[in-house]
């Protein structure tokens, strides 16, 4: 029976954890001490590189190597945290702000010491509205402490830190495009490279990461990068906040190792899919992930099983799909929130994701033929690693593997679509 290991999560549920003077009763801002007075920024990220740390909001890259990028020199240098959180089935990060500010500030700033940034943000979606409040006092606290601000500590380190509300576009969490947000300009996408941390906001070197990677950072400065190397695997180190949702039982995020059975995560501590029911398929990182099997279940929960099995761990949000769903439905509801989401500045992604949504509207309109499966299949081909920004794979993937994993149930929904609307066309 598998049971969470608690590291990010440990006395997350602390009445007042949200508050300085409990987050300094277990440690808090120790480790910012120690990054301002007993290291050097070399050495931090010397430490986040060893440490094995990979990105927790999508790509999975490795942060201390992202930090390693920024270049050194005098320039104007930022770091952005990326607390939009909008893939569908994530929620990890709304908790980790809510109950536990004070961790995601000390790891922003950390991370700003060894980046050489003076200035950082917390980029929050804009629905957020209790989390960006929550934070907002943080923030007060810890410059009025003096973590924050000109001369942290009375050391020769300044940070400044912003928490800026988005306006709730999924296309913001893309880092290029909420770069552009917090610019004030449109949320779109840019052309890359350059990458953010040669060329990022105001066309300064700009160190981007999700609030759960940044929220290691402290724990990683305090117990070292051995400690963090000893949990999960050897490519996938540490832990992972995993939101699960769809048809189980008890929803919810739970911490566990990375490289644990994906079946234990669903069944031993989301309770499994409702009695009776099977699961059908699920997503290992969010809508975006192409849908893994049942039989998929077996296979260890980290970032390289599941680049194997042709998906991908993403933000680590499983969503389960239980024998009661329709599969044809499920990819027109996604499709349909993709299509919303497209900023529209790449046609393969603005058309293609229209196109798609058509195409199942077709499917489930009884107006289709089994061709059409074809034809949307080659769809999802075009628009993958044709775009500006992965938004359109990000729909292209799980559909296509949708199509690919339950054909059979696409033709059979198009023949009995197509026999309902004979039927009533006949009787009309
Ligand atoms: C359409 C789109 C939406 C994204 N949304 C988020 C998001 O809400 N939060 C996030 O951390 N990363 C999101 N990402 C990934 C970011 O672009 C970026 O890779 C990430 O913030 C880097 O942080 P990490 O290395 O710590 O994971 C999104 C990417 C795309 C293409």
């Amino acid at each position: 029976m598998l049971t969470e290991k608690r590291v990010l999560l440990e006395n997350i549920d602390e009445p007042g954890l949200n508050t300085i003077d409990v987050y300094e009763r277990h440690g808090g801002y120790k480790s910012l001490r120690k990054a301002l007075f007993d290291t050097d920024s070399h050495a931090l990220i010397e430490m986040l590189e060893a440490c094995g740390l990979r990105g927790r909001g999508g790509a999975g890259f490795s942060m201390g190597k992202k930090v390693s990028f920024i270049p050194k020199g005098s320039q104007d240098k930022y770091l952005c945290c990326n607390a939009d959180e909008s893939e569908p089935g994530t929620f990890k990060d709304r908790l980790l702000m809510q109950k536990n500010p004070h961790r995601l500030i000390e790891g922003c700033l950390i991370a700003s010491i060894a980046a050489g940034a003076t200035h950082a943000f917390i980029f929050i979606r804009g629905e957020y509205e209790l989390q960006a409040d929550i934070l907002d006092a943080a923030v007060a606290e810890a410059y009025a402490k003096g973590y924050i601000g000109r001369h942290m500590l009375d050391s020769r380190r300044s940070v400044e830190l912003v928490v800026h509300r988005g306006a709730g576009a999924y296309i913001c969490g893309e880092e290029s495009a909420l770069l552009d947000a917090l610019e004030g300009k449109r949320g779109n996408p840019r052309l890359k490279p350059p990458f953010p941390a040669i060329q990022g906001l105001y066309q300064g070197p700009t160190l981007i990461n999700n609030v759960e990677t940044l929220s290691n950072v402290p724990l990683i400065v305090a117990n070292g990068a051995d400690w963090f190397k000893s949990m999960g695997t050897e490519k996938s180190a540490g832990t992972k906040v995993v939101s699960v949702s769809g048809n189980v039982q008890n929803p919810g995020n739970f911490e566990v190792e990375l490289g644990v059975k994906a079946r234990d995560i669903v069944y031993d501590l989301a309770g499994g899919p409702p009695e009776g029911r099977r699961v059908k398929c699920w997503f290992p990182g969010g809508s975006s992930a192409p849908v893994l099997t049942e039989a998929d279940l077996d296979l260890a929960y980290d970032f390289e099983t599941m680049a194997q099995a042709g998906s991908m761990l993403g933000s680590g949000a499983i969503i389960v799909v239980d024998d009661s769903q329709s599969i044809p439905g499920l990819a027109l509801r996604l499709a349909e929130f993709y299509r919303h989401e497209s900023c529209g500045k790449c046609s393969p992604c603005r058309e293609g994701t229209n196109w798609t949504v058509k195409m199942l509207e077709r499917i489930e309109n009884g107006d289709s033929t089994p061709m059409d499966l074809e034809i949307m299949a080659q769809v999802q081909s075009n628009i993958i690693g044709n775009c500006l920004c992965v938004l359109g794979d990000s729909m292209a993937m799980p559909i296509g593997s949708m199509i690919e994993k339950f054909r059979p149930e696409f033709e059979e929904h198009i023949e009995d679509a197509r026999a309902r609307a004979d039927v009533e066309a006949h009787a009309a």
